[in-house]
């Protein structure tokens, strides 16, 4: 198959099309929470970022949908449109059934140039999708909220995936059908965006957070004590492998983030090494030289 082909569109769009879940947040099975189990879920503080992203998610994907007129682009990016306002739904609902403090949220304003939008929106996602399978994993496994409430989010999570898949073939098919060979100025800006999400994530696992805004103070803290910046970039490489694998071996799937965050995971572990390496040659240097 080759890519940017109609075999291509067809494969991501009906891929994407087939795998869709019929579900309505407000009739999912949401377990009743213990006091402990309660307070740990209102003390997470990104709630309202969360719904805020999925509401104009929503609206800015279904609005995009309506100027594409490839029917069955239009199909596909469509029911994403439907599947981000189901999200936002899903939260409210938990927002709601768990009594969560959240101010009055604001009107949606859709961004004036609604495809760079929906561009700039999937590379977000695609970043913001791979740490949240790490934080999910790492969540999950420290089983601390019932398993009851995981298994209502994990879908949710496949959603995103599906999401990201069909973006990374949806972008590629669009540059190879409008021949655009070079890298457009708001793919550089978003790879700037993406390189400044990373930045912060380091700082934030390091001590020199004084904003008390960064990663560890939105999330992660909440859910273990001891995570380290390592422990972190493997379990996301592990939980973005496992929900990667299941998609046809012929569609892309988002590399960016997987192997920056190899990188780094591999540099991590070089660290400790070393310095393990220079304090045996120093016992070494010293039993052979004294
Ligand atoms: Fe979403
Ligand atoms: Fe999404």
């Amino acid at each position: 198959m080759k890519l940017g082909s109609v075999e291509h569109k067809e494969l991501f769009c009906r891929n994407f099309l087939d795998s869709h879940l019929e579900y309505e947040p407000e009739n999912l099975p949401w377990p009743n929470l213990n006091e402990a189990d309660l307070a740990r879920l209102q003390a997470i503080p990104f709630w309202e970022k969360a719904l805020d992203i999925e509401r104009e998610a929503g609206a800015m994907v279904s609005s995009y949908a309506a100027t594409v007129t490839d029917p069955l682009l239009h199909e596909a990016i469509a029911l994403q449109g439907r599947e981000e306002s189901r999200h936002a739904r899903l939260i409210k609902t938990l927002i709601d059934r768990y009594s969560i403090n959240m101010p009055e949220r604001p009107p949606v304003v859709l961004p004036p140039k609604i495809e760079p939008a929906f561009t700039t929106f999937g590379f977000e996602e695609c970043l913001d999708s791979f740490f949240a399978f790490g934080l999910f994993g790492i969540a999950r496994d420290a089983k601390v909220f019932p398993e009851a409430l995981f298994t209502i989010f994990d879908p949710i999570l496949d959603e995103e995936a599906r999401h990201i898949v069909f973006f990374v073939n949806w972008f590629t098919y669009i540059q190879i059908n409008r021949r655009q060979g070079f890298l457009p100025l708001r793919i550089v800006r978003t790879l700037g965006y993406y390189g400044k999400a990373l930045s912060n994530l380091i700082t934030a696992f390091g001590d020199s957070d004084p904003s008390g805004t960064g990663f560890t103070a939105t999330g992660a803290s909440t859910f273990t004590d001891d995570l380290t910046l390592e422990k972190f970039l493997s379990v996301c490489i592990q939980e973005n492998y496992s929900r990667m694998s299941k998609y046809d071996e012929r569609l892309l799937k988002p590399e960016l983030m997987p192997k920056l965050a190899t990188i780094a995971y591999r540099t991590l572990q070089l660290i400790p090494k070393k310095r393990q390496q220079s304090s045996i040659k120093e016992k070494t240097d010293k039993i052979v030289f004294d």
